[in-house]
């Protein structure tokens, strides 16, 4: 179980990668930066929540205050990358709603770095 959830650890690393990466690559003008983005926001989700469920079967013990914390940033970075999304399809800038969500992404890395235990 310690090796599937490291498994998945590296996953949630590289879907934050997957996140701020698109975020830059959209913010220097490449295509496909968007896409990165959002695909990560989503992926980081899911993970997430696959996380939470290994951590449970574990045994392992997780603060679900911060959890919770984690889980409604996340969803919120998700409603506003797929907005940005649609903004974008529809020819509207959608700048602001991207920076928000690299913003956001960053506050859930100090909130589980800062308050995340599964120990
Ligand atoms: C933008 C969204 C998110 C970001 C940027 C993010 C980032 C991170 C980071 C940096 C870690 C620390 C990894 C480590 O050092 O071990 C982590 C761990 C974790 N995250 Fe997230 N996370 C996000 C969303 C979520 C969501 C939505 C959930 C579930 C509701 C979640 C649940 C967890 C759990 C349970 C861990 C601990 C894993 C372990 O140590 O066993 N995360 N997250």
């Amino acid at each position: 179980m310690e090796s599937l959830i490291s498994v998945f650890v590296v996953a949630h690393l590289l879907g934050l990668s997957a996140i701020l990466g698109g975020w830059l690559a959209n913010r220097l003008g490449a295509e496909g930066g968007l896409s990165a983005l959002v695909w990560g926001a989503r992926a980081q989700f899911v993970i997430g929540l696959i996380l939470v469920g290994l951590n449970e079967a574990a045994r392992e013990e997780l603060n679900y205050a911060k959890i919770a914390v984690k889980a409604a940033v996340g969803l919120t970075v998700v409603i506003l990358a797929e907005i940005a999304n649609l903004w974008v399809k529809r020819g509207r800038s959608a700048s602001v709603l991207v920076n928000m969500v690299a913003g956001l992404t960053i506050v859930n890395v100090a909130v589980a770095v800062g308050w995340l235990t599964a120990t």
